[in-house]
């Protein structure tokens, strides 16, 4: 949950690292800090909060040196503050660290027993004593690394510097990301692409149980005996001026405007109109042997998945559970041979959906994910991989990732629905139609957002929202709410509307403004009863429905309009407003968009 970055080269790397741990902050952000050897020592740099502070840091120390390694932090062991910001140093080592070592209050009784002091309250501290335990036995830095890295249990992404070595930067990963880029100058660690990919588009996704020594001309990867393996150099094409702001207030702004685009890019080339079918690389399952399909997922990928089942089931009529990661991995499910899990995840290093999927392949299912990272953990234990290509998405609480998803689900569904028989070509015509138009109505929604500006400004100052909605529109209630508490720290509540009566009821005043997603379709009339009885308790109700609904304004206060398009494919719209809404509601209350507190983008801890 903490970003990592590490350069070898003949630049001064002070501003290297911090530029590349500035596209990392989306994994923390509570405090940074850097190491950068200089005379065959490292000096280390840390400062609480953001990496502005430690920037002034470095503006001031101004740092020479060519070797260094940098991190973000997302505090796990030890409360945000200076002394646990990593790097960590301890006699001649100095560490960084993503992830928990789940052995380290034994390790660190032990080694406090041997006359060893701490200076934080962190588990990352031990392995900079274990390693200088070992280097102070005699044995050479890189056998001290690995013989540290056998005692420690967890999950690990760690680089490590050893005084004395000014080319060398030890690498490890467990249960955590880590990549290296190559390049002819200069080589690099990092935790994830967009850091390092305005230097270099050459990486190496480092695996399980993998250790790195990467010096200036030369990286060689090993396993923990010492053995080196072969890992491929991959070429990613993200263009690095995606990773950029491109003009907008915030990242989330961005990533909002590029869905059209980025859905088209989840399209691609996997339509054919003229065979009414979709065409997913890698995805061979015959699903006439399919007994049902098992979605993971956490966060907003949840959503999507919960969206997933009623289109897989309306689409192709094979039956869908879907759980959330955290939830499936302890229940001891039933799952076997003749299941498929999907798991769906915008990073594809979500711990609790790694752990999920793990379950389920251990129990003898296959395993299929919806990914956007090209070449994660999650894609890299799959036994087929549907791209969403919707780009680096930066801002932590999800918008592209998230449209992406569906469409891939809509594509998912199409394929398994032409080949159950469920989905005879005219109907698969007219939906794949309906499908290519979606990034031009997207434009539509975001080039018409001036009435959610004027209800941002009305309710801005509410203290609870609630979101309802029905059918497949039921989980973009849930996506509505997670945006706006994510990001303005409002209260809000996702619900299906037939289930308001239940409880959330008791909640309506005139105080409580209520956003119904309520397009044309089955479940309509239902859904405007429901409103009747938000406003007989004078709730506010905003509306997000159809374009040339006529009835609506009569029993709303407000009407976000969107194309009038078949059920479907409508999440894929309604979404829009509401994430609008969201970002406008947090920008006025001033609230940190990109960067919401205690939050993380990745969330690779259990
Ligand atoms: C974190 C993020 C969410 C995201 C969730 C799942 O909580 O803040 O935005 O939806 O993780 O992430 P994934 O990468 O698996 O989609």
């Amino acid at each position: 949950m903490c970003g990592i970055v590490g350069y070898v080269g003949n630049e001064a790397c002070a501003n290297i690292l911090l530029d590349g741990l500035a596209r990392l902050e989306y994994r923390g952000y509570d405090s940074a800090g850097t190491a950068i050897m200089e005379s065959g020592k490292t000096g280390i740099l840390r400062a609480e909060g953001k990496l502005l502070n430690l920037r002034k840091r470095v503006d001031e120390a101004k740092p020479a040196g060519t070797v260094g390694i940098g991190h973000t932090r997302w505090a796990t062991h030890g409360r945000p503050s200076e002394v646990n910001a990593h790097p960590h140093k301890y006699g001649r080592v100095t560490v960084v660290h993503n992830g928990i070592i789940e052995n380290h209050a034994e390790l660190r009784a032990e080694l406090e027993s041997n006359g060893h002091e701490f200076a934080s309250e962190t588990d990352t501290e031990i392995v900079a004593h274990l390693i200088d335990d070992e280097l102070r036995g005699g044995k050479e830095s890189e056998d001290a690394f690995r013989a540290a890295l056998k005692r420690v249990r967890g999950a690990y992404a760690l680089c490590v510097l050893v005084d004395g070595l000014d080319d060398t930067i030890y690498a490890a990963r467990h249960d955590a990301p880590l990549i290296l880029g190559l390049s002819d100058e200069a080589n690099y660690v990092a935790s994830d692409i967009p850091a390092i990919l305005s230097r270099t588009r050459d990486m190496v996704f480092l695996e399980e149980h993998d250790m790195a020594v990467v010096r200036r001309d030369k990286v060689v990867v090993k396993d923990l005996e010492g053995n080196e393996v072969e890992r491929e150099t991959k070429k990613i094409l993200w263009d690095a001026m995606m990773a950029e702001k491109g003009g907008h207030k915030h990242f989330m702004l961005k990533e909002i405007h590029e869905q059209p685009r980025a859905v088209t890019d989840t399209i691609g080339d996997r339509l054919s109109p003229k065979d009414a079918d979709a065409y997913i690389d890698g995805f061979e399952a015959d699903p006439g042997k399919i007994r049902k399909l098992v979605m993971v997922a956490c966060g907003t990928s949840w959503h999507s998945a919960l969206v997933g089942k009623f289109l897989i089931e309306q689409l192709a009529r094979i039956p869908v559970e879907v759980d959330l990661g955290s939830e499936y991995r302890y229940r001891d499910p039933i799952v076997g041979d003749s299941d498929l899990i999907l798991a769906v995840s915008q990073s594809g290093e979500t711990a609790d959906t790694l752990a999920a999927l793990r379950e389920g392949r251990r129990k003898g299912a296959r395993v299929l994910s919806i990914v956007n990272v090209v070449g994660s953990t999650i894609a890299r234990e799959s036994d087929g991989v549907l791209y969403t290509h919707a780009g680096p998405e930066i801002g932590v609480a999800s918008t592209k990732a998230f449209t992406t998803q569906l469409v891939a689900m809509v594509l998912l569904g199409i394929h398994l629905g032409r080949r159950t028989g469920t989905l005879d070509h005219e109907q698969a015509h007219e939906l794949i139609t309906d499908l290519m138009r979606i990034p031009e109505q997207m434009v539509e929604v975001l080039d018409h957002s001036a009435t959610i500006n004027v209800i941002a400004r009305r309710y801005a100052t509410a203290r609870d929202f609630l979101y309802l909605g029905r059918g497949i529109n039921y989980p973009i209630a849930l996506e509505g709410a997670l945006k706006l508490k994510e990001i303005s720290y409002i209260h809000a509540e996702g619900y299906p509307a037939g289930e308001m009566k239940h409880g959330p009821i008791a909640l309506i005043d005139e105080h409580m403004p209520v956003v119904v997603i309520t397009p044309r379709g089955s479940g309509y009339e239902k859904i405007v009863s429901n409103l009747s009885e938000v406003r007989a308790r004078e709730g506010k109700v905003i509306a997000i429905a159809s374009r040339g609904d006529p009835d609506i304004h009569d029993v709303v206060d407000d009407v976000i309009q969107i194309p009038d398009v078949r059920p479907e494919l409508q999440p894929l719209l309604t979404v829009l407003p509401l994430q609008i809404l969201a970002y406008r509601i947090a920008d006025i209350r001033g609230t940190d968009v990109d960067q919401p507190r205690n939050l993380a983008k990745s969330v690779t801890v259990e």
